[in-house]
């Protein structure tokens, strides 16, 4: 199995370019289903979780061409396609769930098995299914798989408990081809759920309100072609704020969106980190600065982001203080904790509260990561400890990070990928 080694690094300077969004990409190209034209997908990243999703929907019956020369994918959707998704790949990816919304608007059925994806919580469907339902679904739930069918789907008022990324993103697709009107409220409003709305209005889709609490979708009987560019990656963006802070560099992040950004922009500089920033570019100076303890509670859009917590929280295992990190959104999001104390880190965790006392210096260790994030997060840590740190089970991270290693080695960072 592949590994990791990172060694303690020269602080990090130059300039990196963010790819584009994970977490937009996966249910775009989901929501291409849905088309009965071309999708033309441009800024696309070169990652794991892409892949899995081009080989999900050709399984389904799509033709994707994939150019990541050119980070370009072209997605055909034929008029008939499967209602089934193969459990070897949904095992693979959780955001495979987000083929069902498309299925079910499409073919009027689906069926795919309970999805896999990082162990970071119980991450049930119930409120995707609850949305299928009021669209008129009927929802069948089998040991280790999951139906939804409707002879039509009709448009419906819809309230969500909590405000799911995947269920609203999973509704609004079935909503998008639905008799009448849709109003979904308590909707998540994170960057990557208007980037879906706009990618969806673009093939000829009515839904407004993306980016604020409630959505308003009047179905349409058919979606056509289209070219959209995927919005930059805020979560990669943010992981590389944190390595200029943890190596006391100076990064400069280009091709980003600092607006997605404010939560993880407002810690750093309580952390004594200065950053600057204009439309498209965010400047990370971390040379002059002894970090800060502060605290964080991890909140949807637009608190502070859950898939940042674990790469902030290793930055505060060398801060000045005490900080304390609630997680709020998953309810296990703290397997990376037990590895940073291998790492000489001094945290307690009390239910979803960490107390992480900051010492003056992480120590290399043999590390694994637990999932995406966490991943990362050794990685970030790595770079700043003493001595060499052995970051295993690494497929995590290249899930989600496109050209990690490349990008990281070009800013300096000492880590390499060794086969074992
Ligand atoms: C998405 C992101 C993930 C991010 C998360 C929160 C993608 C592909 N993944 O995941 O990187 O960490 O948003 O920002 O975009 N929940 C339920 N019932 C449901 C759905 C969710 O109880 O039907 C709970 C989950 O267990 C979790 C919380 O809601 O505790 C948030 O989940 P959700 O917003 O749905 O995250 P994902 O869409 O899975």
């Amino acid at each position: 199995m592949a590994k990791f080694l990172v060694q303690k690094s020269d602080p990090l300077y130059g300039e990196v370019d963010i790819s584009g969004a994970k977490n937009a990409v996966l249910p775009i190209m989901a929501a291409a289903l849905l088309s009965s034209g071309s999708c033309e997908i441009m800024a696309v990243p070169t990652l794991r979780d892409v892949t899995v999703m081009c080989d999900l929907l050709r399984s389904i019956g799509a033709t994707v061409h994939e150019d990541y020369e050119n980070n370009k994918i072209i997605i055909n959707t034929p008029k008939n396609v499967a209602s089934e998704a193969p459990s070897e790949l949904v095992s693979k990816m959780r955001a495979s769930a987000l083929v069902m919304g498309p299925l079910l608007a499409k073919t009027g059925m689906v069926r795919v098995p309970l999805p896999g994806g990082c162990a970071i919580g119980k991450r049930p469907i119930d409120l995707h299914l609850k949305g299928f339902q009021a669209l008129g679904a009927e929802i069948i739930e089998g040991s280790d798989y999951v139906e939804a069918k409707a002879d039509k789907l009709i448009g419906a008022n819809i309230y969500l408990d909590f405000p799911s990324v995947g269920a609203t993103e999973n509704i609004i697709t079935a909503a998008a081809l639905a008799e009448g009107i849709s109003v979904i409220e308590n909707v998540a409003k994170e960057p990557e759920i208007v980037d879906l709305a706009n990618f969806l209005n673009k093939m000829g889709a009515k839904i407004k309100g993306a980016g604020t609490d409630t959505i308003k979708i009047e179905g349409v009987s058919e979606l056509s072609d289209c070219k959209h560019t995927v919005i930059p990656d805020r979560i990669e963006t943010g992981t590389f704020m944190v390595a200029a802070a943890i190596t006391k560099g100076n990064i400069l992040i280009k091709n980003t969106l600092p607006n997605h950004l404010k939560p993880v922009i407002a810690k750093l500089r309580e952390c004594g980190v200065t950053v600057e920033f204009d439309e498209e570019n965010i400047l990370v100076k971390g040379d002059m600065c002894k970090i800060q303890s502060t605290d964080i509670k991890t909140l949807p859009y637009p608190g502070f982001p859950t898939d940042m917590q674990p790469q902030f929280m290793a930055l505060l295992t060398i801060a000045n203080g005490t900080s304390i990190v609630k997680e709020t959104v998953f309810e296990n999001r703290f397997m990376h904790v037990a590895e940073l104390i291998k790492m000489g880190a001094d945290i307690k965790i009390d239910g979803n509260n960490s107390f992480i006392e900051g010492v003056s210096h992480l120590k290399g260790a043999k590390v694994k990561c637990t999932d995406l994030r966490a991943g990362a997060a050794l990685v970030l840590a790595g770079l700043a400890a003493e001595g060499i740190t052995e970051v295993s089970e690494i497929y995590h991270i290249e899930r989600g990070y496109s050209d990690f290693v490349e990008k990281f080695r070009k800013l300096g960072a000492d880590i390499r990928k060794i086969d074992d």
